[in-house]
């Protein structure tokens, strides 16, 4: 599935058109070309701030060396005594830079985690709006605050409290050049998640996520702590329902590219898609109906012949049977519901029952900003995807103890044969009406599926996360 327009206006002759015409060209967004790698920002210039007196700067300065980015901090702010300090404490070099000395920086981190009143609130104009004006395309904005409740009395939790409208704020305004603007609410004490959230932040791997709100608030408990290795997943066991074609099919491939064997599962009745896509990746195919009574036990079975438990799961498979819901049939109700969202608490309680999930497994569901702001027609599909919002955070409370984590990804607007069947003017506004504007590909859901089943999520637990290219439906 393409967009037309947007493959057309880069091109050569596009490009001269609508440069005639005035007309935005929506940003050549810059993807990942290959997997994780050890060193994603070496030879990168990160201006990275944060206050005299932050917990979490030296971490942060370390998590940065480690990605390998050239660490600059800036002679015009207040940010600068924290990270120095940081940075001679983590024995880690940093170089001064000037707003105005034309040096451009593709990465800007900025930790407010010990914002505690309203005047500290200043740092952020500080650091970033002289700026803002030389952003290079693609350029990665992150600041680093706390979430709710983590602060030490109400006037920090106000502080705190303003980083999300800011971070919408910013990323509505520097969109247009494929810059992404995210916020990590990083909890105390969950200093050890950092590294791994940044390496998805600042690099191309989340390059349709901007917007966003990610909280890290530790591993669950039992979790073993793993170091960052180049394909993270190897040796792990992953299983993506609804794998033969679109997102699920891009989940598999990324998957696989980061080490997992995939057990592919599709409906019976797609065996041959479902084979074509598995063979390409050495995966393996698993013709079956989610909607069967014991469709879990029979994963578990599945991933047993391999000699092996399943490591992760994705909750890919989903449909939609729009009606206004004063002519929807009960059968279409009951259709959604069950493929959507009985299917997924039947199966997972199968697996978990049956003792099928590995040591520090991982659930990854599929939810949809239409469960977030409601679809005319749609009552079904939000009421589903809604419910896999509010599931995966109380799962991941209940299975506290067991070293299992349970989030979720919400696809925007997404090139896929589901998105290919919306009517075409409805389409292009759905696909326009974003940061970014365009539509997001399947890759990019695939990348943020693979964050959360991967190492680099361990502090990260309940959460949902939009891959949305902040559209504005579901805003
Ligand atoms: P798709 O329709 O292209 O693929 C869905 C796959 O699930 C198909 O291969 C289908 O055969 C399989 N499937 C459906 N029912 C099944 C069952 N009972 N048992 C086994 N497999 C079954 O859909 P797409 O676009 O790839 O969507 C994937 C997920 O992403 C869905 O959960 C969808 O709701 C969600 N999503 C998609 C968005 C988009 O823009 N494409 C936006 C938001 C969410």
């Amino acid at each position: 599935m393409a967009d037309k327009i947007l493959e057309y206006l880069h091109s050569s002759t596009g490009k001269q058109i609508a440069a005639a015409l005035g007309m935005p060209v929506p940003p050549q967004l810059k993807r990942a070309k290959a997997g994780y790698a050890d060193k994603p920002l070496a030879g990168v210039n990160a201006l990275v701030g944060a206050s005299a007196n932050s917990a979490t700067a030296a971490a942060l300065v370390k998590a940065l060396d480690m990605l390998g980015a050239n660490l600059k901090v800036s002679s015009d702010l207040a940010g600068l005594d924290g990270v120095k300090q940081a940075a001679a404490k983590s024995k880690v070099d940093v170089s001064i830079s000037q707003a105005d000395a034309g040096v451009s920086e593709s990465v800007l981190v900025l930790d407010v985690t010990s914002a505690a009143s309203v005047a500290d609130l200043r740092l952020l104009y500080d650091f970033f709006q002289p700026r803002l004006r030389r952003l290079p395309g693609n350029a990665r904005i992150v600041v680093i605050g706390r979430p709710r409740g983590d602060s030490k009395d109400a006037l920090a939790e106000t502080a705190q409290a303003s980083l999300p409208g800011f971070i919408r704020s910013l990323a509505k305004e520097s969109g247009k050049n494929g810059t992404t603007a995210n916020l990590i609410q990083l909890k105390s004490g969950a200093e050890a998640g950092l590294e791994g959230a940044l390496r998805y932040f600042l690099t191309p791997h989340s390059a349709f996520v901007t917007g966003q709100v990610l909280p890290v608030v530790g591993a669950p408990k039992g979790a073993k702590a793993v170091a960052f290795s180049e394909k993270p997943l190897t040796g792990k066991l992953a299983v993506v329902t609804g794998a033969a074609r679109g997102i699920g099919a891009a989940i598999a491939e990324v998957l696989a590219r980061e080490g997992a064997t995939v057990i592919g599962v599709d409906r019976p009745a797609d065996e041959s898609t479902l084979g074509a896509t598995m063979s390409a990746i050495g995966g393996i195919v698993c013709p079956l109906d989610i909607t069967e009574a014991d469709a879990g036990l029979k994963l578990a079975a599945v991933a047993a012949e391999r000699g092996g438990k399943i490591d992760i799961i994705v909750h890919n498979a989903g449909i939609t049977r729009d009606k206004m819901m004063r002519n929807m049939a009960s059968h279409l109700w009951d259709m959604v519901l069950d493929v959507n969202l009985g299917a997924i608490v039947r199966c997972n309680e199968q697996l978990l029952n049956g003792e099928a999930f590995g040591e520090g497994a991982r659930i990854v569901c599929i939810s949809s900003i239409g469960g977030i702001a409601g679809n005319v027609g749609q009552t079904n599909y939000a009421a589903t995807k809604s419910a896999v919002i509010g599931y995966v955070d109380a799962l991941s409370k209940e299975l506290s103890g067991k070293g299992i984590a349970v989030n979720a990804i919400a696809p925007g607007f997404i090139e896929t044969q589901m998105t290919a069947a919306i009517p075409v003017v409805t389409r292009e506004v759905a696909r326009r009406l974003s940061s970014l504007s365009q539509g997001g590909l399947p890759v990019d859901i695939a990348e943020a599926v693979t964050f959360m089943a991967s190492p680099l999520a361990a502090g990260v637990n309940g959460a949902t996360l939009r891959v949305c290219g902040q559209n504005l439906v579901g805003a």
